[in-house]
């Protein structure tokens, strides 16, 4: 099924410049836009190789250097830790959190892009940081609820005041990370299996502002993509009845603990379904970057502190590397398809190397844990699935899109 995206007129500008000038070219405000899979790829192993973390801001004001912290070593150490996050017991827990978040708002007339949102943070939040009173928890919760708010364009209110109570809300999450790792470094709380806990090692090295940098960095990636994700795995379900009915056999006849240990395996049509969710509608639409260093692409220049921008959503759309590309098909995605990827660099949905994201796996587990509490748990109905839109904000988010779930 082909989707209008509505408020797409920039997007639309782009996909037409990009198709004309072969993916790279200037916009009107200098910046570059880098839409060609191999030159996107270039640009940020150029852009990013080697790449240290900034002074801390005492030592700036002092005029010294700060221990050099390599990105790459903060990296390791997230992906080391979400390698003993991602077994079949923590799915296990994952999905029982998913679960609890739409118990609570079940037989409600809700509005289903706030209840995505509400089910990836809710659930994927301990991964990054647990062990928080439910006061603490709370503050972090609505520190990302508001700032979802903004991004997907539905501001709670204007003017000084809001802008204030923005803020307050803002510090006082920081304030729960800054005492969750001055807590556990000195002993007072108990050290947890999260992403927070390595930092807390680290923190001798990268001082407290810096490690506060850093686990903003990982709030903020939960934030935004995967609720916006979890909303388009949602629409695609209710627009798709047919590939609805086929991820409902498989997932009903799936043995859950098979499922849980490895899911990509388990139920390999939810898979596709979910790789082409993402293609189809991959978060955040534009990235904007500082170039670092000077770069060469295809004849053209990209100079030091030039802004360009990359886009996972440009090259999945790219009508040269992809046939139908505007169409939904997750078949496309069987080995051999001939309107699949044309080649690796086609699919990139969780960004690049030596940035590429972090939580790709446990994103992917999470969207297929989505459908599969919504084929064998609970029933899903949307009055009016056509009326139901796409609009571009910082990502894809459907417009219109309220409905009502039950259990099963
Ligand atoms: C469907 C869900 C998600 C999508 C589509 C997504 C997508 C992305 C993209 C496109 C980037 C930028 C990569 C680049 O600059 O080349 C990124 C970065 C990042 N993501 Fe995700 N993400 C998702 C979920 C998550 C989750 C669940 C986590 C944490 C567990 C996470 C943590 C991060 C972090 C920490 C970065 C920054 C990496 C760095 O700067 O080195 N993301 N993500």
């Amino acid at each position: 099924m082909t989707t209008p995206l509505h408020g797409e007129d920039f997007l639309h500008d782009l996909r037409l410049r990009s198709a004309a000038h072969g993916g790279i070219f200037r916009l009107d405000d200098g910046q570059l836009a880098v839409f060609d899979p191999a030159a996107a790829r270039l640009v940020s192993r150029a852009n990013w190789n080697g790449l240290v973390m900034t002074d801390r801001l005492v030592d700036m004001i002092r005029r010294r250097r700060s221990t050099e912290v390599p990105w790459a070593r903060v990296r390791t150490a997230w992906l080391t830790q979400l390698h003993t996050l991602t077994t079949a017991e923590h799915t296990a827990e994952m999905i029982t959190r998913m679960e609890r978040a739409i118990d609570a708002r079940l037989g409600d007339d809700i509005d289903l892009v706030l209840l995505a949102q509400d089910i990836a943070v809710q659930s994927i939040l301990p991964v990054v940081l647990s062990g928080l009173t439910t006061r603490e928890s709370a503050r972090i919760t609505q520190d990302l609820h508001q700032k979802l708010l903004r991004l997907i364009d539905r501001h709670p209110g204007r003017g000084p005041r809001h802008h204030a109570r923005f803020v307050a809300v803002q510090i006082r999450a920081g304030l729960v990370v800054r005492s969750v790792l001055r807590d556990r470094a000195s002993g007072r709380r108990t050290r947890e299996p999260d992403l927070t806990d390595p930092i807390v090692d680290m923190l001798p090295d990268l001082g407290m502002d810096r490690a506060l940098d850093v686990v903003t960095a990982v709030l903020t990636a939960i934030g935004g993509p995967p609720g916006s994700a979890a909303a388009s795995v949602l629409y695609e379900f209710v627009r798709n009845p047919l590939w609805a009915e086929q991820l409902a056999l498989e997932l009903r006849s799936v043995d859950p603990e098979e499922f849980c240990a490895a899911p990509g395996t388990a139920a390999p049509a939810t898979h596709r379904f979910v790789k082409e969710v993402l293609r189809m509608w991959s978060p955040p639409l534009l990235l904007v970057r500082r170039a670092r260093v000077s770069t060469d692409l295809s004849g053209t220049r990209l100079e030091v502190g030039q802004n360009y921008l990359v886009s996972p959503h440009m090259i999945h759309r790219d009508h040269r590397f992809w046939q139908q590309a505007d169409t939904f098909d997750p078949d496309r995605f069987l080995p051999g398809a001939p309107h699949g990827p044309a080649d690796r660099t086609c699919y990139v949905p969780f960004g690049w190397a030596p940035k590429k994201c972090i939580g790709a796996d446990i994103a992917t587990s999470q969207l297929m844990a989505l459908c599969y509490l919504m084929c064998t748990r609970y029933r899903l109905t949307v009055p009016n699935p056509d009326t139901v839109t796409m609009a571009c904000r910082f990502a894809p988010i459907p417009q219109h899109f309220r409905g009502r779930l039950v259990r099963a």
